[in-house]
């Protein structure tokens, strides 16, 4: 089984680069998806309180050979629960709900601008985080303005960003502005709803390397150092997308990937998205 190499975080804790995403799996699927993932060799599940289906997840942890211990658990604090009071209720409920005693790293989901809560937010999570709560913290969606706005207001900068990366949405600045703060880059929606796959550069590199498009678009991610996660219900694209340590993409190749960046977003702009 291939064993995940770790990115380190600036707080002293580490993640595995490549995880698996439970977005969309019903609550009754999810056991089984997280059973199998683990299993498979992830040991990093990304779940969040909105996708409904923390029971699911707790439940393929207990059904899992794998230990607690070496499993990172994400979750996150979703858009109606910005504010001191009601974002210790959520991990509250999220540690329930998920049955463990700490979690790995909690994310505020979504800056939502508009109700100019998120530093608010952000300072709970450092409370919480500090109680022994999480231990580590970090955000979602967040553009540079918002990055700014949390380190300038509280002096501490998130662990990691998770935001949405993939060939044709490649955020080079954001990407930038988290490096200088020591900001590890997560992708989300890794593959881009696989609508590079038949894109020149993808196809090449995939013939050249005997791999499928969606190996080539996660080495891509792997080679920028991003963490990344995805999601498959399928357990043999489960170990399809893991088995992505045993080859590389040339200079070449990635510079062919990364012209393929048109700016496309499959999600929506955190720079407005506010839906609670
Ligand atoms: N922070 C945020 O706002 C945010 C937003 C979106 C997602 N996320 C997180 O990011 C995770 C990953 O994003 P995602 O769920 O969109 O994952 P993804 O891996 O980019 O896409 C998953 C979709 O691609 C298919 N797929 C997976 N592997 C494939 C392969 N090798 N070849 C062809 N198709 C493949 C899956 O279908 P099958 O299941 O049928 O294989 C599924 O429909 C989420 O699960 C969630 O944890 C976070």
């Amino acid at each position: 089984m291939t064993s995940t190499p770790l990115i380190d975080f600036h707080d002293g804790h580490s993640i595995p680069q490549l995880g698996f995403g439970i977005w969309q799996i019903p609550q009754d699927e999810t056991a089984a998806a997280v059973e199998s993932a683990l299993n498979t060799g992830y040991r990093l599940i990304d779940g969040a309180f909105i996708y409904g289906n923390e029971a699911g997840l707790c439940e393929g942890l207990k059904r899992s050979d794998v230990a607690r211990e070496e499993v990172f658990v994400t979750t996150k604090v979703w858009n109606d629960a910005h504010g001191r009071d009601r974002a210790r209720a959520s991990v509250d409920r999220s540690l329930k709900s998920i049955g463990v005693d700490q979690l790995d790293l909690v994310l505020i989901h979504w800056p939502v601008p508009s109700q100019d809560l998120y530093v608010e937010t952000w300072e709970a999570l450092i409370e919480m985080r500090n109680e022994g709560l999480m231990r580590s913290i970090g955000v979602s969606n967040f553009n540079a303005d918002h990055l700014a706005r949390l380190i300038k207001e509280t002096g501490e900068a998130p662990v990691l960003n998770q935001i949405e990366i993939n060939p044709q949405l490649q955020q080079p600045e954001l990407r930038a502005v988290c490096d200088a703060h020591r900001i590890v880059v997560q992708a989300w929606t890794p593959l881009g709803s696989g609508k590079s796959f038949d894109a020149e550069p993808i196809k090449a590199a995939a013939a050249r390397t005997g791999k499928s498009p969606a190996q080539v678009i996660l080495r891509w991610h792997l080679q920028l150092d991003h963490a990344v996660i995805t999601r498959s219900v399928n357990p043999r694209r489960q170990a399809e997308n893991l088995d992505v340590f045993d080859f590389t993409l040339t200079g070449d190749e990635m510079k062919a990937i990364a012209g393929l960046d048109v700016g496309l977003r499959n999600g929506p702009d955190p720079s407005v998205f506010k839906l609670m």
